[in-house]
């Protein structure tokens, strides 16, 4: 579903703040796999995405996305068949519109061929309000009322909501429960589950919990320095504990995780 061939990125290039942030990477995903992703801080996980969503153009490598060669494909492009969601709430919706045109939005972006000349119908609506019923936040009965009155939490499940509304041929999750409160959190990863195990999604998930990492998904890739060190799935990955994944990161790396939000995670 997903090919990356030998991706490079490096910003501020012939500055005193070059910055090489992902270099010779590669990763295939299969049609339907999950693959969670940690990392050190700085190691190239946004940046990856970024390349993957197109923010940007890679310096070098090729981006296939469904057989589809998306390397120089505009980011709007391809935000019609790929779903994002950020670490910050607030970055997904627009929050002077209403919960019922921020949806109207996303869904028409996504559905192609019909933009942008294409109205929202009644069905449509109906459509939003039972997706809103699957949140259980009673979102469905706040349609009118604009997005910045929501709570961060409501706003990341709207979020989630109009990433996969018509589903997308691939989810990238950069850390999007971390900013929420533990509870909050909890019912977006549980939606998020429901949604991806139901329309089989191709997705990476980048987390700072290492036992989500290994329970969530088919797939645990970590990484350090703009490369991916250790890519685990199967029996292996099933065995593996966390202080086993830890090994394998230095083992990997050459050095240990130094994440500050994953040890803290583990302490509890
Ligand atoms: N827009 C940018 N301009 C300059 N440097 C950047 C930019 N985005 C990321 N970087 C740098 O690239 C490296 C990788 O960043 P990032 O992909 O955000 O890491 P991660 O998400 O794994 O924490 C870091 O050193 C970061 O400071
Ligand atoms: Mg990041």
């Amino acid at each position: 579903m997903l090919r990356l061939e030998n991706i490079k990125k490096t910003f501020n290039p012939g500055t005193v703040n070059e910055k090489c942030a992902i270099r010779n990477l590669s990763l295939h995903l299969a049609p339907g796999d999950f693959a969670t992703v940690i990392g050190s801080n700085g190691a190239g996980k946004s940046t990856m995405f970024g390349a993957i969503a197109g923010s940007f153009f890679a310096d070098e490598g090729t981006i296939i996305l469904d057989g589809e060669d998306i390397t120089f494909t505009q980011e709007y492009k391809r935000s019609r068949v790929i779903g994002r969601l950020f670490q910050d709430p607030l970055k997904g919706t627009a929050p002077h519109m209403t919960i019922e045109e921020n949806l109207a939005l996303a869904f028409l972006r996504a559905s192609t061929g019909t933009v942008p000349f294409s109205r929202i119908s009644k069905k449509d609506k109906e459509l939003f309000r039972e997706q809103l019923q699957l949140l259980d936040m009673g979102l469905e009965d706040r349609m009118k009322q604009p997005v910045g009155l929501l709570s961060g939490g409501q706003r990341q499940a709207l979020t989630l909501l109009m990433a996969t509304m018509v589903p997308p041929k691939l989810l990238l999750l950069d850390e999007h429960t971390a900013a929420l409160d533990p509870a909050t959190a909890d019912k977006v990863l549980e939606l998020t589950k429901k949604i991806i195990a139901k329309n089989h999604t191709t997705c990476l998930m980048v987390t700072h919990n290492m036992q989500q990492a290994l329970e969530l998904g088919n797939r645990t890739l970590m990484m350090d320095d703009g490369k991916i060190v250790l890519d685990v799935r199967g029996k292996e990955r099933a065995d593996m504990s966390v202080s086993d994944l830890l090994e394998r990161f230095r083992t990997g790396a050459g050095k240990d995780l130094d994440n500050d939000r994953i040890l803290l995670s583990m302490e509890g």
